[in-house]
């Protein structure tokens, strides 16, 4: 595991931004994997960025998205689906038909799952996965006690993620209680995976899951056991970190031919 720490969220995004446009100028047909919530949005507008002022063509890329709630009307402003297409799919190139993401609004919502895995594989797996963290350690919405082995299937939200997530509802009451996610095996087989997380109410999950114990109690300690993960944060994430004056040091004397 990686632990990149950068001043800003700006500069998170151009890092993060740099590792997708190596991946996608070396594999234009390269499978993205999509988080949603507020901590890759410093990404999608370096990309969008890259598009329109540069050129960067994801004309043949592939997207998946990491998680959708289960039981928003289609179309629903804050369903992940429409929340992608609005911060990223839209602004570049990508064809529409090549962005999934998992059918919360499945009359069969097992079968539903299955389908999605299997849109996965079919695609030739993740290339790079782009993930936030939940304050409790969440990734996708894989909350505490996920199997760390767990596929895409529906989990129920804790109080704490619905209420952390209320800020883009109108009332916390609409915040759905279930979701359909990627599950914890699902994400770990992404080949290289991106984390990013910025601020203060980030510095202890951060903690726990970088050099806390691999446990289910706190979902992103799984990343431990990932061969390419890089987490890419901002001081006040790293605040907690009790190696972080270790991991400025090995991030400042890398090669930069090695990227991240
Ligand atoms: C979103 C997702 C979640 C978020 C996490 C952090 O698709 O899977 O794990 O990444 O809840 O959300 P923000 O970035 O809004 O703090």
């Amino acid at each position: 595991m990686e632990v990149v720490i950068l001043l800003n969220s700006k500069d998170i995004g151009v890092l993060a931004a740099d590792a997708i446009e190596t991946l996608v100028r070396q594999k234009p047909s390269a499978v993205l994997g999509l988080a949603t919530g507020s901590s890759p949005l410093p990404i999608y507008n370096e990309l969008a960025r890259r598009y329109e002022e540069e050129g960067l063509s994801f004309a043949q890329a592939h997207g998946f998205a990491l998680d959708e709630y289960v039981g928003l009307p289609t179309g629903h402003q804050q369903s992940y689906r429409e929340v992608i297409r609005r911060e990223f799919t839209n602004r570049v190139d990508i064809r529409p038909e090549n962005v999934h993401g998992p059918d919360g609004a499945a009359e069969d919502i097992l079968a539903a799952c299955r389908n999605y895995e299997e849109a996965i594989r079919a695609a030739g797996g993740v290339d790079l996965q782009i993930l936030g963290v939940g304050t409790d350690g969440h990734i996708g919405f894989n909350e505490p006690g996920s199997s760390l082995a767990s596929r895409t299937r529906i989990k129920t939200l804790i109080e704490q993620t619905r209420r952390d997530n209320a800020r883009f509802f109108d009332r916390l009451e609409d915040v759905p209680h279930h979701v359909v996610t990627q599950g914890l095996g699902t994400i770990m087989d992404a080949r290289h995976v991106i984390l990013v997380a910025a601020g203060k109410g980030k510095a202890h999950a951060v903690r726990d899951f970088v050099e806390g114990p691999v446990a289910a109690v706190c979902a992103a300690s799984v990343l431990q056991l990932h061969p390419h993960a890089t987490i890419v944060i901002d001081e006040d994430a790293a605040s907690e970190l009790r190696l972080a004056d270790y991991y400025r040091q090995t991030y400042a004397n890398k090669p930069r031919w090695q990227g991240i």
